[in-house]
């Protein structure tokens, strides 16, 4: 990419330009409302843009989860977008990279992830099958859910993932 990525986290004022992002990155799935719900959950979620220029680019959410009663100590990344004419030019790496380190400051444990493992494998996400997603999911997803610890060589967490309200709808963990 020849053009500077600023990669901050997103403020009220990029909520117009994130509703356009969404439907351009996923014209035959409506993401819209999982999004504004999330970006109504507050400091449970962290919202990251890729601006270049000033220019919206690309958007990240990751969410504050729990494992067997200890919450929020892990997180979930989803949705991540990005704009047609800046796919595949490095955006949504810098993104999920960016998100990876501050939640790793932060004390995050491990970040789950229910996506392509050709893509996600990358930031070094593998299977995960100590931890169960909030919803069963299909047998052709399985190898879609993912996680990648990043404390170093503590043990995977055990147990079901706690979403907090905007993840609780069936239809977001199945075809
Ligand atoms: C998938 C997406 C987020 C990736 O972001 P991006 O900025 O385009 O990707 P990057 O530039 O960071 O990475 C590009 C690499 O990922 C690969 N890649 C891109 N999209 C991919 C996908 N859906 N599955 C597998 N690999 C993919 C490319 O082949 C490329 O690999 P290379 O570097 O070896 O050539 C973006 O393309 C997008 O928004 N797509 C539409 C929506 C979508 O499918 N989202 C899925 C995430 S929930």
């Amino acid at each position: 990419m020849t053009e500077e990525i600023e990669i901050r986290e997103g403020r009220p004022d990029d909520v117009p330009a994130i509703e356009k992002l969404y439907p351009d990155a996923f014209p035959d799935e409506d993401l819209l409302p999982l999004v504004k719900e999330l970006l109504g959950e507050g400091p449970n979620v962290l919202s990251l843009v890729g601006i270049v220029g000033k220019t919206l680019v690309g958007h990240a959410i990751f969410t504050m989860c729990g494992v067997g009663g200890q919450p929020d100590e892990v997180a979930l990344l989803g949705p991540l977008a990005v704009a047609p004419a800046w796919q595949r030019q490095g955006v949504g790496s810098a993104i999920v990279r960016a998100g990876l380190r501050l939640l790793q400051t932060t004390g995050t444990h491990q970040v789950f992830v229910l996506g392509d493992p050709a893509y996600y494998g990358r930031f070094g996400f593998e299977p995960d099958d100590h931890v169960t997603p909030p919803y069963p999911l299909p047998e052709e997803w399985r190898g879609a859910w993912q996680s990648l610890g990043l404390r170093g060589d503590e043990p995977p967490v055990n147990g079901k993932l706690s979403v907090p309200r905007p993840w609780r709808h069936r239809a977001l963990w199945a075809p």
